[in-house]
């Protein structure tokens, strides 16, 4: 399972860095035009008022089929808006949000992440549906 990730401003991609120090999971910073040949899911982080940001909604868009979950950071601060960008995506394209975390995420919510992608790894051949509901 591939992961992918959007950053702007460091959170998403320290949150990623943590990840890549604790496992082999491999992770990829997205362009809008990268193109993914196997499974993978998303990390973005939320802006304007619970939007997803536009470069992750391009990418996502060219490599939906192949989209297996979401997650995003974002900050409580925004009240109802907290992370909604996952929550955009997930009804979109049908799949699970995995994960929403503050900033660069905490130590249980990278062990979340990482229960996650097990789960979806152990189950990929059956299923697109994610197994923890926030
Ligand atoms: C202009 C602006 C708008 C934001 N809007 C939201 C929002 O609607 N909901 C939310 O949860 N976080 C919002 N955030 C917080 C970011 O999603 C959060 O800081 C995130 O960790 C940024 O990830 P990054 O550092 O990887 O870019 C906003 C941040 C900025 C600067």
């Amino acid at each position: 399972m591939l992961v992918t990730y959007e950053s702007m401003t460091g959170n998403v991609r320290r949150f990623i860095k943590k990840l890549e120090k604790q496992t082999q999971i491999k992770t990829k910073e997205i362009t809008e035009d990268l193109r993914v040949n196997e499974p993978f899911i998303h990390i973005t982080y939320t802006i304007k008022f619970g939007e997803v940001p536009e470069k992750t909604q391009k990418f996502i868009h060219k490599n939906k089929e192949l989209l297996y979950g979401v997650c995003s950071s974002g900050n409580r601060n925004w009240g109802s808006y907290y992370a909604a960008a996952a929550d955009k995506l997930s009804q979109h394209y049908q799949v699970p949000v995995l994960l929403k975390f503050e900033l660069s995420g905490s130590d249980s919510d990278l062990d979340k992440l990482i229960q996650e992608v097990k789960f979806i790894d152990s189950n990929q051949s059956s299923t697109k549906v994610g197994s923890v509901k926030q």
